[in-house]
């Protein structure tokens, strides 16, 4: 396939899961990106991406939390149920929040039932390897679809200690390996490798069935992912390499405010025109 042309995902009116199986199959690149709101999503959602994740990245970019720790189940639900209203065609993957899933499988499943029933959603994301595979089997009992998430997993940020790349060591790699095949054999439909080396990334990509998303994780994934306020340039502090901005919009709406108090300063807002 001629890199960029699209095939099934322009064809399907929804994208679905059994969509982003077969563009594995046929080699056309997943585009995922993160969204929290109705505007954003509806806007995102409308120029054609494949698969909007409510991240629970909300916690940092919506929240301005340190970390995505604290947000909670109800937080989720909130703002999956926004970009469901905002979407017609993409597919809706929902975060699994801290402590809605660890430990407990029966809590898993009546977490991500939750989220399907309250928001709308058409499937969950969950962080972790083997040691998860029984909550997403248990979820997976009601028909919904999981996606794994493994590397750097931020909801284990204290145990990490630091967000650099993982799994740069034969050991970790190791691990990975089987945590990825585990995920795939539990039943997820798809897995997001967040920064971990590009080679690795290709390495398990090849092997598996299912379609891996990639963010830090080189090329050679099925598809990619970037938290859509960190690519459009609306969160400054955070400039990780694998980070391209394709917009500036915090110079933007830095630009509008500012001319907008200059106008209302002067009395040059509203004008005539603008006024009944
Ligand atoms: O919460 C999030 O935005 C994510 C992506 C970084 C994959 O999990």
């Amino acid at each position: 396939m001629v890199p960029g042309e699209r095939l099934v995902s322009s064809r399907a009116k929804k994208v679905t899961t059994h969509v982003l199986q077969e563009m594995k199959r046929s080699g056309e690149k997943i585009a995922m990106l993160t969204a929290y709101d109705y505007s954003l999503a509806r806007l995102v959602d409308g120029a054609g991406v494949d698969v909007i994740l409510v991240g629970d990245s909300a916690s940092n970019v919506m929240a301005g939390n340190d970390t995505t720790v604290p947000i909670t189940l109800d937080h989720m639900i909130y703002h999956a149920q926004c970009v469901v209203n905002a979407v017609d065609r993409a597919l809706v993957v929902v975060d699994m929040p801290f402590g809605s899933y660890q430990g407990d499988s029966k809590l898993a499943l009546k977490s991500a039932i939750r989220i399907m029933k309250e928001s709308g959603g058409h499937a969950v994301k969950i962080e972790g390897g083997t040691e998860i595979v029984d909550s997403i089997k248990r979820i997976l009992t009601a028909g919904i679809p999981v996606m794994g998430h493994l590397g750097l997993t931020p909801q284990s940020i204290y145990k990490f200690g630091t967000y650099s790349v993982r799994a740069k060591e034969e050991e970790e790699a190791g691990k990975l390996m089987e945590d990825a095949r585990a995920l795939q054999d539990a039943g997820c439909f798809s897995i997001v490798f967040e920064k971990i080396p590009a080679d690795l990334a290709k390495r398990v990509s090849e092997s598996l069935d299912i379609p891996t998303i990639g963010i830090g994780a080189g090329a050679d994934c099925d598809g990619q992912v970037l938290v859509l306020h960190d690519m459009l340039g609306i969160t400054k502090d955070f400039s990780p390499r694998f980070l391209r901005r394709y917009a500036d919009l915090g110079e933007a709406v830095d630009g509008a405010v500012k001319g907008y108090i200059e106008d209302v300063r002067k009395g040059d807002f509203p004008s005539e025109e603008e006024s009944y």
